[in-house]
Parts: C-alpha cells; structure tokens; sequence
C-alpha cells in the first residue's frame, strides 16, 4: 500500500494526531541504512539549514529531543552567566519545561499565567526578576505564542535572557516574526506527535553565534573536535534517519499549519453556541500553529464532568485528551521535593481542571470532523 492509501484509509478512531511520512522518507531512510552513516551527518547539517532559512534565523541546532533542546540552552546560557540561577517559568507546561532547568543546574521560579491566553503572565514576571534570574522561560502553549514583546523587554532591561520553549509551536509567528527568530534562545521539540516531527527530536534557533557555538559543544560531549573536550557535555546528536524524517516536512509546513488553522474554526463554529464550552483566546497578531485544540468544560453547565467527558469521546471513537491534568508544581515530585502545594498557582490549576483537547490534525477528514462535532454535541446535550 502507498503511503497516501496507508495515511487515508478510513480508520473507526479519529486520531488527535497523525505522524507525517512519505515514499521520499522511505527511500532515504533504506539509504540511510544502506550507507552506515547514522549521527550528525550531511542531512542535519542540511536539516539546520533549511529550518533556518524557514524560521529567518542565523543559526539551528539540532538534538535528540525536545528536552535536550532546553537542556542543552539554559546550560549554555549558564556557562556564560554562571553567578546566575534562577529561570522564571510557568507551571502550565509539560513536565520537561522545568525538569530542564534543574538539569541545567538552574532553579525553576514559577509564575502563574493569563487566564484566557494560557500563557506567562508578563506582569508577574516582572514582580520576580532579580539579579539572580539566569533566564525567562516562557512557553508558546498549545502553538499559540507567548506576549513575547513585553517578556523581550521586561528581561533585556535587566539584562536577562528569554529561552522560549516553543516545543509545541513550529511554523507560529508572533507579531509577523516566525518564532524562534526573536527569542534569545527558542527551543523546539520534533516529537512524533508534533506539527513537524522527526519521531523523537528538538534544534535549538538562535541569533547569537558565541551561545551557538557553546550549544554545538555541549551537544557533542563538550568537544570542539574528536577527542579534545573544551566543556562539561552530553550526548544529544540527532540522527540522520530523523533528520530524512523532518526535512522533508519543511515545504509543507505551512499548509498543514493552515489546515489545522481552518479545522480549528470549523470546530468553533460547531461548537461555539454551546455556553458549557469556552475556547483558548487568539491573539489575531498572530500566526498560529495550533499543535492541540483546547476547549475548557465548565462541568456544571455541561452535568458532566471534563473527564467523563473524554472518556465517552474515546468510547465513541474520538481520540480526545487532557493535556495537562496537572500543572508541573502539583506533579508528586515537585510536590514532595519543593513543598509545593494547591492554590500556589491557582489560574494554572483552574486551567488544567477544565481543559480538554480534540482532534483537529491536518489529515482529518470532512466526515471526521464532522463526527468530532457532532459526537461532542451528542454528549454534551445529553
Ligand atoms: C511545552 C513542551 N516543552 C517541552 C517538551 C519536551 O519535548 P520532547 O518530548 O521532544 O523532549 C514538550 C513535549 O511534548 C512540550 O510540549
């Protein structure tokens, strides 16, 4: 079966997401194979070229996860400023965001975010910047950027970086700037879920050639060539199969950002007259790259709750999910080791008590999308 007849057979679960392939991918992938060639090789290097003309920026570089992309930034960030700690960030994230911080040595200080955009709030990042904060962390939460002008502002007064973990938000602009152009540091996670994926995989954009050059370092166990280490590093090379992987999505990229753009306003037109549902708010400045559709359930509208919700969507075939039930400080972990506890950060709480996710990937369907609709209807009128 071709890829095209593999990607549209008519599946009974409607997927939230739908991994990108293709003949190119298989051929190059077999070539791969073929050639012994496995780690950090021509293709990266062309991957890292092509992303950064894509994204307008002077330099990408590539690594193994999205993860190592945060780590290997803040500890570049580190060497230079190493008198300085503290990274401001936000517990409406992914587990990573902060995980990655004390893997740099660095301390995580969260700030609570806008109730309506998801994001960091500014103003509150402003109340915390001290003379030890290393770094902003903000995070482009679902594909829809952070108010990165006024976080750009507020750090760069106090001569502070921003590393933005823009994981979930490739091919998204901010106030007509691709993001990963204006951050100092901007963090990109290739997961296979994402809208450009190499399976597992991250780069890392930047317009500073010095913290680049740090960042090539760290990445290849601190050396500057084989065998001569220069700096404390890891292992965080991509391999060239994910490289095959992810070039080949760049020229598609903005087509199927637009196509989960246009699923999106379908959804809110179907759904939008239903008063227990409210929706992420879009700043129209903005590009955005929707990496998950998030809805919010006011539960006593709705007499049922979000994760019962979900639960009959998955029942009915709708892959539907919440992302994140918990925010970062409220994990065990963070809980038990830094005392955190509820009402800490109580806008990021009462976000991930009401959010929900459904599928709007680029390969959908008009029928699929149209049963996501209606079946969400279907429960919430019951
Ligand atoms: C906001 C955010 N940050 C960081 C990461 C980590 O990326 P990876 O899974 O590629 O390590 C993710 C991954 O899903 C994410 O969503």
């Amino acid at each position: 079966m071709s890829v095209k007849a593999e990607r549209d057979r008519p599946s009974a679960i409607v997927r939230i997401a739908k991994p990108y392939n293709s003949e190119k991918i298989e051929r190059q992938v077999i070539s791969i194979l073929r050639s012994g060639k496995f780690v950090q090789g021509e293709i990266a290097r062309d991957f890292e070229a092509e992303l950064a003309r894509y994204i307008g920026c002077k330099n990408v570089v590539t690594v193994n996860s999205g993860t190592a992309a945060l780590h290997v930034a803040i500890t570049a960030l580190k060497l230079a400023k190493g008198n300085r700690s503290d990274v401001i960030t936000t517990p409406l994230s992914f587990a990573a965001t902060a995980n990655s911080v004390f893997h740099s040595g660095c301390k995580p200080v969260f700030v609570d975010v806008d109730e309506e955009t998801f994001n960091i709030d500014p103003s509150l990042v402003k109340e915390k910047i001290n003379g030890n904060t290393l770094a902003v962390e903000p995070v482009d939460v679902y594909g829809l950027p952070a108010d990165l002008e006024p976080l750009r502002n507020i750090a760069g007064s106090k001569g502070v970086a921003v590393v933005e973990d823009a994981a979930e938000a490739i091919g998204a602009s901010y106030h007509g700037k691709k993001v990963g152009s204006i951050s100092t540091l901007s963090c990109f996670s290739t997961y296979a879920t994402k809208n450009l994926h190499t399976g597992e995989g991250g780069f890392v954009t930047t317009d500073d050639d010095l913290l680049a050059e740090k960042i090539r370092l760290i990445r290849n166990q601190g050396q500057a060539s084989k065998y001569n280490q220069m700096v404390m590093g890891y292992n965080f090379r991509m391999l060239e199969i994910c490289a095959a992987i992810g070039i080949d999505q760049i020229p598609h990229l903005d087509e199927m950002n637009a196509k989960r753009r246009a699923n999106v306003l379908y959804m809110k037109e179907k759904l939008g007259s239903l008063d227990c549902l409210s929706f992420q708010r879009v700043d129209d400045a903005n590009g955005d790259a929707w990496y998950m559709f998030t809805l919010m359930l006011d539960e006593k509208r709705a007499g049922i709750s979000r994760d019962g919700l979900v639960s009959k969507l998955r029942e009915r075939g709708i892959e539907a999910d919440v992302s994140w039930p918990t925010p970062i400080h409220l994990q065990p972990y963070y809980r038990e080791t830094f005392g955190y506890k509820k009402g800490d950060f109580p806008v990021a709480e009462r976000i991930c008590e009401k959010v929900f996710q459904l599928p709007i990937q680029p390969y959908l369907t008009e029928s699929e999308l149209e049963r996501v609709s209606n079946t969400t209807k279907d429960i919430l009128h019951k």
